[in-house]
């Protein structure tokens, strides 16, 4: 069964083709970063126009590249959200369009259920039940994974997102969009700890997290310590560049902190051994070297989806649709899937 996977959710046009024997044959992916940069972040009316120039282009490449024609598709699956509303009406026109005018299924895929099964995509993947968390720019959530489509959430944010989190630290830091890798490169020279940020939630005894209010506290060490406090004590510890690169640390450490914490505590809650951590924000390296000490320390283990699958992608959507296209074809439901006839 060959898939083609389409995501357009967000900021990147991303298109894929999966097949259940021999997995991804292709993908193609154009980022919008650049032409949203100026902005300081997504504007969706220039998300949706780009996402239509740049779609359908796209599945001719990967088509072209797995040497596979329109006819050998089995199905078309695209987000169906949650995104941008004009940016998904992209996806969800083509992919079903596409599906009904060959024929064959249109799937609408979650997108964090894109995110949360990724990790499986890995030549050494891990096995179900699993603890996963799912961190990206709009959530935040530890969730119990029993199988595909069997999920039990089991914590969620109250406010933002972690990946909000680091994009509203970095703006407030004058740093560019998107903020999470930015604040990671600017941590890389700054020391955790000079400046003391909140962790919140961490002693809340449940799986829920909020990240509001440490932009709040990030806003306010902001104006203490670049804003008001420039130019007096010591020169080497004033130099705003070491400032600034301080503060990034410490948000990084303060994010990150409580995302390891919760997620040892869902693993224990959930009685699972295998955590699974996907999301834009997966792509973390401190994140990703916290939960490795932390999965020698208490004997789990923790996967993550290669780097290049960390952030949106076609890949995903056309590996979820293909895992639920299977799901459905053994319950004999596949039926239920095809547009409806003189659609
Ligand atoms: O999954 P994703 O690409 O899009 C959404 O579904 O939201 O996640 C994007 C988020 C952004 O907030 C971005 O700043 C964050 O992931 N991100 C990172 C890193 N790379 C991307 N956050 C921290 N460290 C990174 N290296
Ligand atoms: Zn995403």
């Amino acid at each position: 069964m060959i898939v083609l996977g389409i995501e357009t959710s967000c900021d990147e046009t991303g298109v894929a083709l999966h097949c259940s024997e021999r997995g991804l044959l292709a993908q193609a992916l154009h980022s919008q970063i650049a032409m949203h940069q100026r902005y300081g972040g997504v504007v969706p009316e220039l998300a949706s126009r780009d996402h239509i120039r740049r779609v359908l282009p796209l599945a001719r490449q990967v088509l072209d590249e797995a040497g596979l024609g329109l006819s050998d598709l089995n199905a078309v699956a695209y987000t169906a959200g949650p995104g941008l509303a004009g940016a998904l009406l992209v996806g969800a026109g083509v992919g079903a369009s596409l599906a009904w005018a060959l024929g064959v299924p249109a799937i609408g895929v979650h997108h964090l259920e894109g995110h949360l099964l990724s990790p499986l995509l890995a030549v050494d993947p891990p096995a179900f039940p699993f603890v996963a968390l799912l961190v990206s720019g709009g959530h935040t959530q530890l969730m119990d994974v029993q199988g595909v489509g069997r999920y039990e959430l089991l914590g969620d944010t109250l406010d933002d997102a972690a990946g909000e989190a680091f994009d509203k630290s970095a703006k407030l830091l004058g740093l560019g969009y998107p903020g999470g890798p930015a604040i990671a490169k600017l941590a890389e020279s700054g020391r955790p700890g000079r400046y003391e940020l909140p962790r919140p939630m961490l002693r809340s005894g449940d799986l829920d997290f909020s990240f509001s209010g440490l932009k709040t506290a990030v806003l306010t060490l902001v104006r203490r310590e670049l804003d008001e406090g420039a130019g007096s004590g010591n020169p080497e510890t004033r130099d705003p560049r070491q400032v600034r690169a301080d503060i990034a640390a410490e948000v990084q450490a303060a994010i990150t902190d409580v995302l390891v914490a919760k997620s040892v505590k869902a693993l224990q809650h959930a009685g699972r051994e295998t955590l699974v951590v996907a999301g834009g924000v997966s792509a973390n390296r401190r994140l990703r070297e916290r939960l490795a000490a932390e999965q020698e320390r208490r004997r789990f283990r923790v996967h993550f989806p290669e780097l290049a699958l960390c952030s949106d992608n076609g890949a995903m959507i056309a590996f979820a649709g293909a895992l639920r296209l299977a799901a459905l074809k053994e319950r004999g439901e596949l039926a239920g899937l095809k547009p409806p006839e003189g659609f």
